[in-house]
């Protein structure tokens, strides 16, 4: 099976890293990839905003499958693109990508299909604003409708900057908080049948303690040791299963990875947003504790084929640590930390590129081992302009080692 994978950044290289390891797999391509992926994987250069030249691409290459990692070219329409010209595409429709691309629609699908979430209101008016901010009171929760870039979602206390962001979103989302631990639970879908991963959990801060700004993720691991035992199932039947249903039933089938990002509240599992690809520092501790091989596992979903499937994983804890370039995330400085140190031993080194320079994963028989390890490397690695933070699943670690 010859691949296309599309994208550049830590979540590409550990995808690339199981594709490659299926044995099915003939070729492997990446556009536009990075340093690291170029060490398994033929990299192309790629503007990712234009469906057109993934298309030439894909067609130049003949490939059997065409993965797409980032959201933007599948918010852009970039599957229908791909199927339109028969080739087998594991990403969700520009239609199915609203679950990402638009919050309003997220939420209406959800009460369609009857899945717990926040409470909202969709606002266009200073006026409608006000009023949600008042219902729903502290903390202030305001989403910007649409993408943006990881930059649409306030959090505060401070009732000025909860207005002020609301005031500067065309449409904008205010809900209720929801207070509980965060989960990251990720779907991988035909269409019809929709296979559950096992759970992990993301860090969103840029400092310890979970201070500072909102990034795209300095950290994660997986397993939850402390999750309920049934969060697979319960998520399966509560969220991915109904949603999966709604979308084909809207005549609009979801055909890719759903990741649902997830709130425990006292009262059960909330949904707090959807993705519709998959997150990115969770893939890289996904990834390599999945023992089901990679490539057959997408192409079958592409190719709406997965109702005999189900996903092996290894006993293994991952730990994945960010290193990321001091100003990530608003102005983080160019840093070059090179490609030398990708053969540290239990420890993966994923590449990205941009803020978020790599990542570590550290596998062991508990998180602990996993944890040693990953920051073992990143110790090694870190150079001057660098930054990381250093209690990346502590927490978890300790209450496993209590019990
Ligand atoms: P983003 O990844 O930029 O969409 O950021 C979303 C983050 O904002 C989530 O990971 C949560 O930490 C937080 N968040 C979003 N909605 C809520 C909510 N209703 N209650 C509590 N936290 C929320
Ligand atoms: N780790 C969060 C995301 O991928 O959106």
């Amino acid at each position: 099976m010859k691949i296309l994978l599309v994208g550049s950044g830590g979540r590409e290289h550990a995808l690339a890293l199981g594709l490659q390891a299926d044995l099915e797999v003939t070729e492997l391509h990446c556009a536009p990839g990075n340093s690291g992926i170029a060490q398994i994987a033929k990299v192309h250069p790629l503007d990712i905003s234009d469906n057109a030249a993934i298309l030439c691409l894909a067609q130049e290459l003949d490939v059997d499958l065409v993965v797409v990692g980032p959201e933007l070219p599948l918010v852009n329409g970039v599957s229908d693109v791909l199927r339109r010209a028969g080739i087998a595409t594991f990403g969700p429709s520009k239609a199915a990508a609203q679950l990402e691309g638009s919050k309003n629609f997220a939420k209406e699908v959800m009460h369609d299909a009857g899945v717990a979430t926040a409470r909202s209101a969709t606002c266009t008016t200073p006026a409608e604003i006000e009023k949600a901010l008042a219902q729903f009171g502290k903390p202030y929760v305001v989403k910007d409708d649409g993408l943006a870039g990881g930059k649409g979602v306030v959090v505060t206390n401070d009732y000025k900057e909860a207005l002020e962001h609301a005031l500067g979103c065309q449409k904008v989302v205010i809900e209720e908080f929801l207070d509980g631990p965060e989960v990251s639970l990720f779907g991988i879908s035909d269409g019809k049948t929709i296979l559950a991963m096992q759970p992990a959990q993301d860090f969103k801060r840029a400092f310890n303690g979970d201070e500072g700004p909102n990034t795209g993720g300095m950290g994660a691991y997986s397993p939850l040791p402390w999750a309920p035992s049934d969060i697979i199932e319960q998520t399966h039947r509560e969220v991915l299963a109904p949603i999966i249903a709604e979308m084909a039933a809207r005549g609009t089938p979801f055909v890719g990875l759903l990741y649902a990002g997830l709130s425990l509240t006292d009262h059960g599992i909330r949904v707090i947003e959807f993705n519709v690809r998959f997150g990115d520092p969770e893939t890289q501790v996904l990834i390599p504790r999945l023992k089901t091989p990679l490539a057959t596992l997408l192409y079958k979903a592409a190719t709406r084929d997965l109702e005999n499937e189900t996903l092996e994983w290894s006993d293994d804890s991952a730990v994945a640590v960010v290193l990321a370039a001091d100003g990530y995330p608003s102005a983080p400085q160019t840093i070059d930390v090179g490609s030398e140190f990708s053969t540290i031993t239990d420890t993966y080194i994923f590449y990205a590129g941009g803020g978020r320079l790599l990542s570590a994963t550290g596998l062991g028989s508990d998180l602990t081992e996993a944890r040693d390890r990953a920051y073992r490397a990143i110790s090694q690695i870190q150079c001057q302009g660098t930054f990381y933070r250093s209690d990346i699943a502590l927490n978890a670690s300790v209450a496993e080692k209590g019990n």
